[in-house]
């Protein structure tokens, strides 16, 4: 064995041990030019022939050009290994059958629709139909005609998103003022304009007020209103109705309580209440009942004279009950919900529980 034969086998060796090391086709082109290319280790060798003597140019003229074929043969099939590990490794990414999978997100109905239509469902059965109005209403409506005139102190219960724009008013008045609805009861007297009682409508919507928010309040809501209007109707008819549809709300375990209060478009109003389900009822850092054990969920009451004969009814003949109730706060009792603000504020972890 020649120096140069040593030479080329340990070209080789170390060739092939480099090339199985060749990871891309970048490592491979450095390879080729090292080994086999212009000025290449192999390539040395093979130039440097001519200078030996006749007998050892035959021996590593021979070994040069075999170890050469061989190189030559492991570059190509090198390249195809890669190329053919590179195909299966897209293969497995476009159709990999064992992989779990993946869930479908499911879209679900908001919870304040799903208890506005629990509440509907119930009054429908009662006999009720339901019907809607608009958002945008005239302070006519939403004030005037419920007996809650301008520069009355009354107006202070509802602090009232208006607009700058006026319209023509329903009485030909150029100037009508123009409000986000306050509450849903301005649909008791566009209804009664247009119906002859018998009438038994629920009103739901959403109502807008300009108003501080806390864990019970927001300036957005959404209500239902009732309004029964008939021969001989009475408060007991009223206390039934609604005791009756919280008894299927809420089950016969939740207790229900009216007490007096004051609204301008019934008399005798009541505010209904629901025993607090966040509390014992005495806590006074309960967000939702501060401590009175209470959590209030509507105004009701007899529909006032004064309106019942201003929609041209005789108010002898025809009485009737109202009520307005607001959605998020039944939906509080009925999911538990301690902060009102939590339904419209958006986060789709508190949303998905419902
Ligand atoms: N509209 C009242 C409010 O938003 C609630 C209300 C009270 C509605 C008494 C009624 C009622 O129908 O009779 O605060």
């Amino acid at each position: 064995m020649s120096e140069t034969t040593d030479r080329i086998a340990s070209i080789e060796r170390d060739a092939l041990a480099a090339l199985a090391a060749a990871e891309d086709d970048a490592a491979i082109e450095a390879w080729r030019t090292r080994v086999l290319g212009r000025s290449g280790e192999l390539t040395g060798v093979l130039r440097g022939i001519g200078g030996l003597d006749a007998d050892e140019r035959k021996v590593v003229g021979a070994e040069a050009n075999r170890v050469k074929g061989i190189l030559e043969a492991a570059l190509d099939e090198r390249r195809e290994a890669l190329r053919r590990a590179a195909l299966a490794s897209t293969e497995a990414d476009a159709l990999d059958v064992t992989l779990p999978g993946r869930p479908l997100r499911r879209g679900r109905l908001h919870p304040i629709t799903q208890v506005r239509r629990r509440i509907l469902d119930v009054f429908e059965r009662l006999g009720f139909q339901v019907i809607e109005g608009p958002e945008v209403e005239l302070d006519a409506y939403n004030f005037g005609a419920l007996r809650i005139p301008e520069h009355h102190p009354a107006r202070d219960m509802w602090d009232t998103f208006w607009f700058d724009e006026e319209v023509q008013g329903p009485d030909g008045n150029e100037r009508a003022p123009l409000l986000l609805r306050t509450h849903t009861s301005p649909m008791q007297v566009r209804f009664m304009q247009e119906h002859e009682p018998p009438i038994r409508v629920a009103v739901p919507g959403k109502c807008y007020r300009y108003e501080a928010t806390d864990a019970t309040h927001e300036w957005m809501l959404e209500q239902v209103e009732l309004l029964a209007i008939d021969e001989g109707i009475s408060m007991a008819n009223l206390k039934g109705t609604l005791q009756e549809w919280a008894r299927q709300m809420f089950g016969p375990s939740r207790k229900v309580m009216l007490r007096n209060s004051y609204f301008p478009f019934v008399e005798p109003g009541v505010e209904v209440a629901v025993d607090c389900f966040q509390c014992p009822g005495d806590d006074p850092s309960c967000p939702v009942c501060r401590g009175s054990g209470w959590l209030e969920l509507m105004g009701a009451g007899m529909v006032h004279p004064e309106i019942i004969a201003a929609q041209g009814y005789d108010p002898e003949r025809y009485t009737g009950f109202a009520a307005g109730m607001g959605v998020e706060r039944v939906a509080m009792v009925l999911l538990g919900v301690s902060d009102i603000r939590d339904f419209h504020a958006n986060d789709p972890r508190f949303l998905a529980q419902f």
